[in-house]
């Protein structure tokens, strides 16, 4: 019932809000853009990347030193259930962004999540991650010079099951397991004879254009989610993005 305000002998009756209204951001709270970025990295960010001392968080699969395909934690659990409702509840998935290997995806920025992505997660821990398990060299990996094309993908027996064996259009790709409850299913790595298949909310880190050529293997029942980033130079990513609107 209304709460009626006595107020000099007049009766005031508040607006009535309906409680079931929720903005989409109240809905998923990962695209809140009005969450402060501490607490929205200690509500969705997993412990096990934030003391960034990467030998102790992050671990080479398979033949240490030789694979190249690094894993850790990077995501809560409550990160991966909001990311999947929210793809299924806007429900825009498409099936021809990749001309050569099509997948079931959706790109984050049309779920409103790119940029707080970008820099509370790729930025903040992906990009010092990979620079320094790789030591690679140069102003050019560092995070203010790079960014992603970020999706989420899914595959289920009925539709994609799996995807081709193929090579990345990035310089390197970190992949994201949103979920465990499916059968199947995983990253294959060819050459390194590796497949990837962590808990939810891990990553794994791999080079994109040459040596590590991959592929989903098939999943057999449930759904398989996974988040997948392309990292490329910033500057390759902004001209991409020009040449696609002039065309
Ligand atoms: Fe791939």
């Amino acid at each position: 019932m209304n709460k009626v305000i006595q107020n000099a002998g007049l009766s005031y009756v508040p607006p009535v809000t309906p409680k079931s209204y929720q903005s989409i951001e109240d809905k998923f709270p990962i695209i809140n853009p009005n969450m402060d970025n501490e607490k929205w990295k200690e509500k969705f960010v997993s412990s096990g990347i934030k003391c960034k001392e990467y030998d102790l968080c992050i671990d080479e699969l398979g033949h240490k030193g030789f694979s190249n395909i690094f894993t850790g934690y990077l995501l809560t659990k409550e990160f991966c259930k909001q990311a999947i409702a929210l793809a299924e509840y806007k429900n825009i998935w498409t099936t021809d962004r990749h001309e050569n290997y099509p997948t079931t995806d959706v790109l984050i920025r049309d779920l409103g999540l790119d940029d707080i992505y970008e820099s509370n997660v790729l930025r903040k821990y992906i990009y010092p991650a990979a620079k320094y398990m790789w030591k690679l060299e140069g102003s050019e990996w560092d995070a203010e010079k790079l960014k992603s094309e970020t999706f989420l993908v899914k595959y289920r027996p009925e539709a994609q099951a799996h995807l081709s064996l193929h090579h990345d259009s990035s310089q390197y790709t970190c992949v994201v397991a949103l979920n465990e409850e499916f059968e199947g299913g995983g990253t294959f790595f060819h050459r390194q004879q590796i497949v990837s298949k962590g808990g939810t909310g891990s990553f794994t880190l791999h080079p994109g254009q040459m040596t590590h050529r991959h592929g989903a293997k098939p999943v057999t029942s449930g759904v398989r989610y996974v988040l997948i980033s392309f990292v490329n130079p910033l500057t390759e990513v902004e001209n991409y993005k020009v040449s696609v609107k002039e065309h």
